[in-house]
């Protein structure tokens, strides 16, 4: 086979309407109510797109959880007590200013009203109407969806839709660090849901109204702050690499004093090169013991820490790795995506860590007769035990194996008229596209050798 792709670290032209049509058309991900014309900026995510979003979480957890004897897992409640969002800062810091045009009513961040910020709201034109110099004065919009608790709506039962999963592990610090007998320094990391009225979504799920982020906060004594966010940032970037990102599209964005949120004393972001141009996808922050002295004086609990050798009292300080799932999961789409030549014929494939992949292997028989499906379904069965295994017997060969290649399956397995005389099989790379002979009873452990042996970037 002659195969030629694209010069590596360039995306293929039109990547961004190609993936969201790749990720419909394969199932990967869908617009949330389409039937209903959507909604704005929320996504579903489709039978590969949830075995590829639970692969990157749990090597995720496992990197941070069952990798670190001194980090634990939490499951925090999504919706919280509101005073903890006062304590936070979010009541009163977590908003964007937004000006209104007062000709067509549509609001727009003041950072993309150039003029307007530069002080000439005269001249400042509406990028929707057209209308110049019509402008409200800015207002601050904030960010968190407000629902109502109970029976009775009204300010008193109003609660938040967490902006960040981050305050339900600093409101359960002294919970886990007791009841897990901790010592400084140690971890509590957390996966779930988030929600952000953002003003100006868009990229598909690069920013979305919900999505979901992986973090760990770290707590460390006093003094160590710089120590450890060094180390972090170190570590963080080297997983990013094992999951097989390109190290070309892969950079550090050190935060300067200007661009430091209000409870952060370091922030250094993990950008990676999309289409659209670099973009944070992970953000490490050291946040002193901002947090937990913020709820410790607004709940009136003691949230120290006593350390037990030297007798000392003590705020921990906090190093948080804040990494978005959905938004790291178009990262690894858009860095899998590849257009190739394949012996004169086009093909896209997904050239996923095969650690990633939303399905293992795929089991063909070449044929529907001479007993091939048959010993085909068995060997699927069989497979299925240790692997997410796909079992296909509609249409050619080529048309299964490209169905495969744009789902990004690493490992298609074809039963063919030699198996039934001798037992073996091919399977087929999807990156290499060679082929091997294998043993009907080896392709397991086969494919779970391969998959142990799979390069990384690191
Ligand atoms: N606890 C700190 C925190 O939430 P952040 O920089 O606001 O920090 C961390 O968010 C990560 O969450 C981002 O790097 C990004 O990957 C993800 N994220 C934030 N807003 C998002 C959105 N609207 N849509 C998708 N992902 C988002």
């Amino acid at each position: 086979m002659n195969a030629t792709s694209q010069s590596p670290g360039d995306h293929p032209d039109g990547l961004m309407d190609k993936l969201v049509s790749l990720a419909k058309r394969r199932g990967f991900i869908f617009q949330s109510s389409e039937i209903y014309g959507g909604v704005g900026s929320v996504y579903d995510y489709g039978p590969l797109g949830i075995e590829l979003k639970n692969n990157i979480q749990s090597r995720w957890w496992r990197e941070m959880v069952h990798g670190h004897a001194n980090i634990v897992g939490l499951d925090a409640g999504i919706l919280m007590n509101p005073e903890v969002w006062v304590a936070s800062g979010h009541v009163g810091a977590f908003s964007d200013p937004l000006a209104e045009c007062l000709s067509c009513h549509r609001r727009f961040r003041t950072d993309e009203l150039t003029d307007l910020e530069a002080g000439r709201a005269d001249d400042q034109q509406c990028s929707v109407c057209g209308a110049t110099g019509k402008w409200s004065e800015p207002k601050q919009f904030n960010l968190m969806f407000k629902t109502f608790m109970g029976v009775v709506e009204g300010e008193s039962s109003t609660v938040y839709l967490r902006p960040e999963t981050a305050q339900g592990i600093f409101v359960n610090f002294r919970n886990v660090m007791d009841s897990s007998r901790l010592k400084v320094p140690f971890g509590i990391a957390q996966v779930g849901k988030a929600f952000r009225n953002e003003i100006t979504p868009g990229n598909f799920v690069f920013r979305t109204r919900e999505f979901e982020q992986m973090e760990m906060q770290f707590f460390i004594e006093p003094g160590t702050g710089g120590y450890w966010f060094q180390e972090w940032r170190a570590w963080r970037m080297e997983w990013v690499r094992s999951l097989g990102i390109r190290p070309d599209r892969l950079r550090f964005h050190d935060h300067g004093p200007d661009e430091l949120a209000h409870y952060c004393a370091e922030a250094v972001d993990i950008q990676y090169r999309f289409p659209f141009g670099w973009q944070e996808f992970e953000g490490i922050h050291n946040r002193t013991d901002y947090d937990l002295s913020a709820h410790q004086e607004h709940s009136g609990k003691k949230l120290e820490y006593i350390d037990p050798a030297a007798g000392k009292r003590f705020i921990p300080h906090v190093i948080e790795t804040s990494a978005g799932l959905s938004r790291l999961l178009l990262v690894v789409l858009a860095d899998a995506y590849t257009e190739e030549e394949v012996d004169g014929a086009a093909r896209t494939v997904l050239k996923l860590h095969p650690s990633l992949a939303p399905v293992r292997a795929a089991v063909f028989p070449l044929i529907k007769k001479l007993g091939m499906p048959e010993i085909a379904e068995k060997l699927a069965a069989e497979l299925r035990r240790q692997h997410n295994v796909f079992f296909d017997v509609a249409g050619s060969i080529g048309r299964r194996y490209r169905r495969q290649d744009e789902a990004g399956t690493p490992f298609c397995v074809t039963v063919d008229g030699q198996t039934v005389e001798d037992e073996t099989c091919t399977i087929r790379h999807r990156d290499t596209l060679e082929q091997v002979r294998v043993p009907l009873s080896g392709v397991g452990q086969w494919i779970a050798a391969a998959v142990a042996a799979s390069p990384t970037s690191t």
